[in-house]
């Protein structure tokens, strides 16, 4: 089983907390689509034939696409790539482009799963982070989509924002979950460099979130989620009647996936590799039927870390049965020893071979994750 993702490398306008790789430049679009086509091409064995049973159209904003594009582009994929009949397709979404005609092009286009960059349903929020959607538009996309059809919705919020108070916080879960979403991805806001938010945070002129206030975020989010019978399957997601996203949970269990676009990632169980991150760049090489990309090749231990890493943020945790029979015993040893403490803390639990984090292990994930890593 693999999955395939694609990076849609366009944005109307850019959000200042955002540092995935995109252009404004949309005028390119029709090259790079032609671009696309010779990468899937030139790409064609790189899952080894296994059968694709995802599909993510990821960016980026992948609602700049015509129905013809995504009409053209998923039916190149099943030319080329064994897509399993029954293959999970997500398309992110931005609520502004989520016109009912839009919503109707997109179903007759296959596409089954909506993932809705969402952010926040507060007016004044939106405008600090350049959202160029509003807070009813916001919620009138989701009822929309499952107007259309759409029965796997998911939205992505983010919290631990400057302005953000915690019944602010509470009053978006509350619409969040009043709405017909199966899916909530909720990430605390993270200040990349070369981001506007970034600058401003250095200069003072930005004032972040408090701890005290992110861990209030945090444990609200997780005390809804449950109240509304969402399950926390990953730190960060959020599923209703097992309605997890499979292209997601891939990354977080080791399966191959390709990635096609400018910056996109691939991981064929042995190496990882990233597209240039830049358009033009990648038009311009595909002209040449050219692949432009960089390469790690992963040491044991690298995919030892990542075995860890992302087990330990999901619900499914790390199983020491699987580190020895992957990287040996003594590994197995080290890791179940380092476990130890978290287990007399309770932030950790043992259940047969496997451990996962607690409730109150989820808030300190990222401490325990970086003392379990092989240096
Ligand atoms: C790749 S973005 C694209 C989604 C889509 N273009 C949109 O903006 O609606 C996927 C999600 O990552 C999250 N995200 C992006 N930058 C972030 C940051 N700096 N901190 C936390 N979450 C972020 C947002 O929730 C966003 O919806
Ligand atoms: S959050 Fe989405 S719309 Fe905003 S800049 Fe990033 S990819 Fe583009």
């Amino acid at each position: 089983m693999a999955g395939i993702y694609i990076h849609i490398p366009f944005c109307r306008q850019k959000c200042y907390y955002c540092d995935f790789y995109k252009t404004v430049n949309t005028s390119l679009l029709t090259d790079f689509i032609r671009a696309l086509r010779a990468e899937i091409q030139l790409q064609k064995n790189y899952l080894e034939g296994e059968q694709v049973e995802t599909i993510y159209f990821g960016g980026g904003t992948p609602s700049v696409l015509t129905k013809e594009d995504i009409i053209e582009i998923i039916g190149f994929l099943r030319e080329v790539f064994p897509v399993s009949p029954g293959c999970e397709i997500t398309f992110e979404a931005n609520p502004d482009d989520l016109t009912p005609h839009y919503l109707a092009d997109l179903y007759s286009a296959g596409i089954r799963r909506l993932s809705i960059g969402i952010q926040s349903f507060n007016d004044v929020l939106l405008k600090k982070m350049n959202r160029r959607h509003n807070a009813i538009q916001a919620v009138e996309a989701i009822k929309n989509a499952a107007a259309t059809g759409f029965s796997d919705i998911s939205a992505d919020l983010i919290y631990g924002l400057p302005g953000l108070s915690k019944s602010g916080w509470k009053a978006n879960l509350q619409t969040v979950f009043s709405l017909p979403i199966t899916h909530l991805s909720a990430y605390h806001l993270t200040y990349h460099e070369r981001t506007p938010f970034y600058t401003w945070l250095k200069k003072g002129t930005l004032k972040p979130a408090t701890e005290p206030t992110s861990i209030a975020h945090f444990e609200t989010l997780m005390k809804m989620a449950a109240e509304y019978g969402f399950e926390h399957y990953e730190i960060s997601n959020f599923a209703k009647n097992g309605l997890y996203s499979k292209h997601n949970s891939s990354y977080w269990t080791g399966k191959k996936y390709l990635g096609l676009g400018p910056s996109a990632h691939s991981f064929n169980g042995f190496s990882r590799q990233w597209n240039v991150s830049h358009t033009e760049k990648y038009i311009r090489s595909l002209e040449q039927s050219q692949l432009l990309f960089e390469e790690e090749l992963l040491s044991e231990e690298n995919r030892l870390n990542e075995y860890i890493l992302t087990g330990i943020r999901t619900k499914w945790g790390v199983s020491a049965a699987e580190i020895q029979n992957r990287f040996g015993p003594e590994k197995a040893a080290y890791f179940q020893q380092n476990m130890e403490k978290y287990l007399d803390k309770k932030l950790a639990i043992k259940t047969g071979e496997i451990y996962t984090l607690t409730q109150q292990g989820w808030f300190v994930s990222d401490e325990i994750t970086t003392n379990l890593m092989f240096i």
